[in-house]
């Protein structure tokens, strides 16, 4: 079978990447190793070469068809590419949750290899595929794989049981999960809207311009966040901040052509409707503005995804929560 098609992730030291047929002979010596597989709930010991061959194929069927992303993690050694590992993104079905798992070739612990491939594959889940929430288990006795998962921002949920192949028994391990607020940066605080101090009890004012832009067919253009920013892979109405000294139209004609490289004159505007938000360390108010006219072609210029969605099938895109009370004034106006 082809090698399935997925853009590596890198992080400062290290690449996911999709498993190759090759990998299989340096897979096979890291993960036939008993300090290795004695954690693994779902590994068994001793690991045949034949074993390798079949799990790297089967992680290219799963890739294919979207229901897991199991990657090698690759180091370099000069120009030498180095199997570090792997790391892994299971899909739950029928719910918005994947699992976590991991292992690290014994030579190369204590480097924090498993919490940068982990931290990156788990915040792009968040980013990319339809995700609210990443969960993971370790074995009680794991502290090595507690703390990765703590320092990659999950929170420990309960405890439970699960069967280790290796072992042949279920074992007690500790739950842990997180959602895109335990994982992504912590939003910074904006700059105050107002120039005067405000009383010491208030907080910031954030100002937010966005636009529902509306094709001829009627439907409206939602981006998604990409990873890195706070609330990553949620849709929303494309905008964004107001500059000093910007009005919300002067905001929106450059964020939509930085964003999606678009020409909108202000009088193509029309004020729709505003979402008046509590968020938390500060207060956003968002004017939100319909446009149907605009020059050029509606482009992701700083890789976002984007979709045109039909008024109906709004509610359908994981929001963040200033948009969601958008949605149903949207439907009903469009
Ligand atoms: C768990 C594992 C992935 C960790 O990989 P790693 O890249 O070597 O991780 P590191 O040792 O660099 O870092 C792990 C963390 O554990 C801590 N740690 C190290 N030894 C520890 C111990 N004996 N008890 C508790 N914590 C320990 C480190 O301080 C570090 O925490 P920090 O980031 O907060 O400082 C690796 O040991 C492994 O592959 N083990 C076997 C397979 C496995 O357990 N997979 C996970 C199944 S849930």
């Amino acid at each position: 079978m082809s090698e399935p098609e997925f853009a590596p992730l890198r992080t400062e030291r290290l690449t996911l990447r999709p498993l190759r047929a090759e990998d299989a002979p340096a897979l096979h010596r890291l993960i036939n190793d008993w300090e290795v597989v004695r954690w693994l709930s779902r590994v068994p010991f001793p690991y045949s070469r034949e074993l390798a061959d079949e799990w790297i194929a089967s992680t290219h069927k799963r890739l294919a068809e979207g229901s897991a992303w199991h990657l090698a993690i690759v180091g370099q050694d000069g120009d030498t590419e180095v199997l570090v590992g792997c790391v892994g993104l299971t899909r739950e079905p029928d719910t918005r949750r994947a699992e976590l798992g991991y292992w690290v070739g014994r030579r190369f612990w204590g480097h924090g290899v498993a919490a940068e491939a982990a931290g990156r594959l788990a915040r792009w889940g968040l980013a990319n595929l339809d995700l609210d929430s990443i969960f993971a288990h370790a074995l009680e006795e794991n502290g090595r794989s507690g703390a990765v998962l703590r320092r990659i921002g999950l929170r420990e949920t309960g405890k439970g049981e699960v069967p280790f192949l290796a072992r042949g028994a279920r074992l007690p391990v500790t739950l842990f999960e997180g959602g895109r607020e335990d994982l992504t940066a912590p939003v910074p605080l904006p700059e105050p809207f107002v120039a005067e101090p405000p009383p010491p009890d208030a907080k910031p004012m954030l100002l937010v311009a966005a636009c529902a832009l509306v094709d001829p067919d009627g439907r409206v253009l939602l981006a998604r966040r990409p990873e890195g920013k706070p609330m990553a892979g949620l849709w929303e109405f494309p905008g964004g901040k107001l500059d000093p000294g910007e009005t919300p139209e002067q905001a929106l004609i450059r964020e939509l052509k930085e964003e999606l490289d678009i020409d909108v004159s202000a009088a193509c505007l029309a004020p729709f409707t505003f979402a008046s938000h509590d968020a938390g360390r500060f207060h956003l108010l968002m004017p939100l503005y319909l446009c149907r006219r605009w020059e050029g072609t509606v482009t992701a210029r700083e890789g976002q995804a984007l979709a045109w969605v039909k008024p109906q099938k709004l509610s359908d895109y994981a929001m963040p929560p200033a948009d969601r009370p958008l949605v149903a004034l949207l439907r009903d106006f469009l």
